[in-house]
């Protein structure tokens, strides 16, 4: 890594993001704190100052010499995008199921005939660790090319001990490997494998007993997640899971009322959950108890989209109070893309979201959404020198002109990576 110090001049837009401490809810995510002509002085992997080009050549007048300088005249820069919710690492794809989709299969009946999770499950089970490293690997170096510098990647595909860990190592490496930095989360709860079919209760004592003080002890995630939804695991066995977690320092998340509304957003709200996702069919009850909890609403508009299924309703949830997030949910079955951007267009045209509130869901919020809030998701001193130029000039550009990538440089820790 060069020692020098990085001078991103000029921007036209520069959306710092800069705001209160806290996911931010209601009016605070219309505040996107912009400075026209802004540019950002970044030293030793974090922002050292912001301000418009002025103040910044004013400030660092004697050193403007020595620092590596990118030119963002014309050029939209934001914090580097944070996807909290996806599937990364796993091996093989799905296409059939899509096609069978399309002629009116529904996802659970392709899963309760054995496909769906269960198939991506067997295809990562024989695959070697290479080969899903190899595929995930990929997968992250596209969401890097669309301006994404953080994920949260979850295991789930394992559905043993020796598998999820199998999972959680390749996460590992890639956050040691890849300038994308991968944040993991246990998902042991992901499904219920074919050989506990009709005795659920045993395979969630094998998460709580067995799976989940392995993966904590060695340090291989920092989250909790489960699959809350009827025909896989109850909200009484979900609350088991998640407490067991909690109890091995596992902060809880909930893949909540996706299919139907199932008491999902509720339970988040009890457990004391980071987030809650998915979320579609989540009672106005559950909505209220998320809001005076604080529990982050992950949104997951390409999994509705991919699914056909009507989207969350992410207007009603902004103005309940709750602190809105948006991710792609990457995975071959329900949502296989890596363009976050892509996401937030699709959450200003079907969720009744402003561009403004997207931009906010999609970095500071999303970072809150994974417990890096204080350290990522804005531009301001202090943080990690993450950030994204995009060849727009301003913030809606990058939702209005939808399906192409406008990412043109990404910097993640104060290196250039893209
Ligand atoms: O978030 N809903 C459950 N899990 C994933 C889908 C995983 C899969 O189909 O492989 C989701 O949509
Ligand atoms: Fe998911």
């Amino acid at each position: 890594m060069s020692g020098k110090p990085l001078y991103i001049r000029n921007a036209a837009q520069l959306v710092t993001l800069k705001g209160p401490t806290g996911p931010r809810t209601r009016g605070e995510m219309e505040q996107l704190s912009i400075i026209q002509g802004g540019s950002v002085w970044v030293e030793a992997g974090r922002i050292r100052f912001v301000g418009t080009d002025e103040e910044v050549r004013r400030r660092l007048r004697s050193r403007i010499e020595e620092a590596d300088e990118i030119d963002a005249t014309g050029r939209l820069v934001t914090p580097g995008l944070v996807d909290p919710h996806t599937h990364l690492v796993f091996a093989g794809s799905r296409e059939g199921e899509f096609e069978m989709r399309l002629k009116g299969a529904t996802y659970m009946e392709i899963m309760k005939a054995g496909g769906g999770i269960h198939a991506t499950t067997t295809a990562t089970r024989q695959a070697s660790r290479e080969q899903i490293y190899e595929e995930s690997q990929c997968r992250l170096d596209q969401f890097l090319r669309h301006g994404v510098t953080t994920l949260e990647a979850k295991s789930g595909y394992g559905l043993s001990l020796e598998q999820e860990l199998k999972q959680l190592e390749v996460a590992r490496d890639l956050n040691q490997d890849h300038p994308v930095e991968v944040v993991s989360t246990f998902m042991g709860a992901h499904a219920v494998p074919a050989a506990y079919r009709d005795r659920s209760d045993d395979f969630v004592d094998q998460v709580i007993r067995e799976m989940i003080p392995e993966v904590a002890r060695r340090k291989l995630a920092e989250f909790n997640d489960v699959f809350c939804e009827r025909g896989v695991f109850t909200p009484d066995q979900s609350r088991r899971i998640l407490e067991a977690g909690k109890e091995h320092g596992l902060a809880p998340k909930i893949h909540a009322d996706e299919i139907e509304p199932y008491g999902g957003a509720e339970l988040a709200a009890e457990v004391g959950a980071v987030s809650a996702d998915h979320l579609l069919k989540a009672s106005a009850e559950g909505i209220q108890a998320m809001a005076k909890k604080g529990v982050v609403a992950v949104l997951l508009p390409g999994t509705a989209f991919f699914l056909m299924a009507e989207m969350a309703n992410g207007r009603n949830m902004v103005d309940a109070g709750v602190p809105v997030a948006l991710s792609t949910d990457c995975n071959p079955g329900s949502s296989p893309t890596v363009s976050l951007p892509l996401i937030m267009n699709l959450a200003c045209l079907h969720m009744g979201m402003t561009p403004a509130e997207v931009l906010t869901a999609a970095t500071i919020n999303a970072a809150y959404a994974i417990n890096r809030g204080d350290e990522l998701g804005s531009i301001e001193e202090g943080k990690q020198a993450d950030l994204v130029l995009f060849d727009v000039p301003n913030y809606m550009g990058l939702q209005y002109h939808y399906g192409s990538n406008h990412a043109a440089v990404v910097v993640k820790g104060g290196r250039v990576v893209y």
